[in-house]
């Protein structure tokens, strides 16, 4: 009788990731343009909760001010941890702790710096060149993300981002510009990162501002801009497909993997339609279509777009090759929904009293990591990537050092259960850790709350050294991946 395997796989990718606009910095250098997130400030937490924007997100009203005058502002994003004058010696500690894999982004402003140019920036092409050859020298695959979570401003303030649809002719372009230029060194493609975040924070996944939407509601704007991603995924695989045939191209959602509250029916059937707010990106992307729940969900919130037969066929004939998703949590459903919320990954949920949480209120559920997997697994059947799962925590430094042992304890259960998930079958095949080093964090811009396995000596307004030292996690994760998942300790 057949067996499953009781570990991971020889080739299993171990690794951590990071995104451009998080570590780069280098904002206006080599010829790069503007981006999206270039533009979101950091305010200390008491400022910021009077402010009425999501996390991530800015107002146009504030955009508008800050490009007349950013004197004084803080924007963290534009510095991140300097990677873009480190690059070498980052990938050097990479290569030191054995990591297989790299997940990075690519900065689309550095490609085309305002998004509509014909011919792309060699400055900025080279400059990813260089980090891939160095990632090769040292038998590290990299992992592409072709557009986290940012896009050149110019798109957004012409085009209010992805709402409309000339942005995929661009991103497309972009998208072939690239796939060309490294077709010989990166295979593992992901156009979007956490497409489904675009729900929660249209600025942030899409560069949407709702005061701008030209449809009737702020809903049909933002499925209107997921279907643009879509169509802009289909076309990209087809391409691929033709010019780069050994490429992989996956796709990406931040996975809200819930539970119901009880078991009232009600609170099931809100856990069953919240799992589907959630497919609903999986299931366009694997299975080619449109799931029917969705029609009945555009119904009841009054979404309407246009899809024509022709996007359905690209949509049929351009289904992905592996599934990728970000796991950091769980979240809980119920039918009438308590006050009593913990903040989460750009969405809140209900306190789950079974689970510890970090210092952010995100709850830990190791467990919950290998629901996911098999659940998704089941639904699809096709190759899983843990793309991000890591702790964000205020990591002291002293006398040169970080002990993270809590880091190290919530990376070693997390790991268990995915071991656990390959010997109940489910076929994954990589694992990066969020995040490889420091870097500005996604929701809150600051950079106290750290996730890497190497630390970087500068605080939430830059004052700093840039050094980088290697927490305690840096060793253990070496030896995580020289023991191939055996050694957790
Ligand atoms: C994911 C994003 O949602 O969560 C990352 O893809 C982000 O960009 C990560 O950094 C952690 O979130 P945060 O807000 O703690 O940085």
């Amino acid at each position: 009788m057949k067996k499953n395997a009781n570990t991971f796989p020889k080739n299993f990718l171990w690794g951590a990731a990071t995104a451009a606009n998080q570590v780069e910095g280098g904002y206006n250098e080599g010829g790069k343009g503007l981006s999206s997130f270039d533009m979101v400030p950091f305010y200390e937490p008491e400022i910021r909760k009077d402010l009425d924007v999501l996390t991530s997100d800015i107002s146009y009203e504030q955009l508008k001010e800050y490009k007349q005058s950013d004197k004084g502002i803080n924007f963290p994003k534009r510095r991140g941890t300097d990677m873009y004058h480190h690059y070498q010696e980052d990938i050097r500690y990479f290569a030191e702790m054995g990591f297989k894999v790299y997940r990075l982004s690519i900065a689309w402003a550095r490609i085309f710096p305002t998004g509509v140019e014909k011919e792309p920036n060699e400055a900025g092409l080279k400059f990813y060149e260089a980090i891939f050859d160095e990632c090769l020298k040292y038998g590290i695959e990299p992992l592409v993300t072709m557009s986290h979570y940012e896009m050149p401003l110019y798109l957004v303030e012409k085009y209010n981002g992805w709402e409309s649809h000339e942005v995929i002719a661009y991103f497309v372009h972009y998208a072939e510009v690239i796939l060309e230029r490294y077709k010989g060194k990166v295979k593992y493609w992901i156009p979007f990162n956490e497409m489904n975040m675009t729900v929660f924070s249209p600025y942030t996944g899409a560069g949407i501002f709702t005061e701008n939407i030209e449809t009737k509601n702020i809903e049909t704007a933002k499925y209107q801009a997921i279907h643009h991603q879509f169509i802009a995924s289909a076309k990209i695989k087809a391409i691929a497909k033709k010019t780069a045939p050994n490429a992989q191209i996956g796709c990406m959602i931040a996975r809200l993997e819930n539970y119901p509250a009880t078991c009232a029916p009600q609170d099931v059937l809100s856990a069953l339609k919240d799992d589907q707010l959630n497919c609903f990106f999986l299931d366009v992307f694997a299975r080619g279509k449109y799931p029917n729940y969705m029609y009945r969900v555009f119904a009841e919130n009054e979404v309407e777009f246009e899809i024509t037969e022709e996007e359905e066929r690209l949509l049929k004939e351009n289904t992905v090759d592996f599934i990728s998703f970000s796991y950091y949590m769980t979240y809980i459903a119920r039918f009438d929904p308590t006050s009593q919320r913990n903040s989460g990954n750009l969405v809140d949920t209900e306190i789950n009293p079974y689970l510890e949480k970090t210092e952010w209120n995100w709850t830990i559920d190791p467990i919950g990591l290998r629901i996911t997997l098999n659940r998704l697994y089941d639904r699809y059947q096709l190759p899983l990537f843990v793309a991000e799962n890591g702790l964000g925590a205020t990591d002291q430094l002293v006398a040169g050092k970080v002990h993270d042992d809590y880091r190290i304890s919530y990376l070693k259960q997390h790991i268990e259960q995915i071991k656990e998930a390959v010997r109940d079958g489910v076929d994954v095949f990589g694992y990066t850790v969020w995040t490889a080093i420091d870097l500005v964090s996604c929701g809150t811009n600051e950079i106290t709350k750290r996730y890497g396995f190497i630390y970087v000596d500068v605080d939430n307004y830059g004052k700093g050294t840039f050094k980088r030292y290697k927490k305690d996690s840096f060793e253990w994760y070496k030896r995580v991946i020289a023991s191939n998942g055996e050694k957790l300790e």
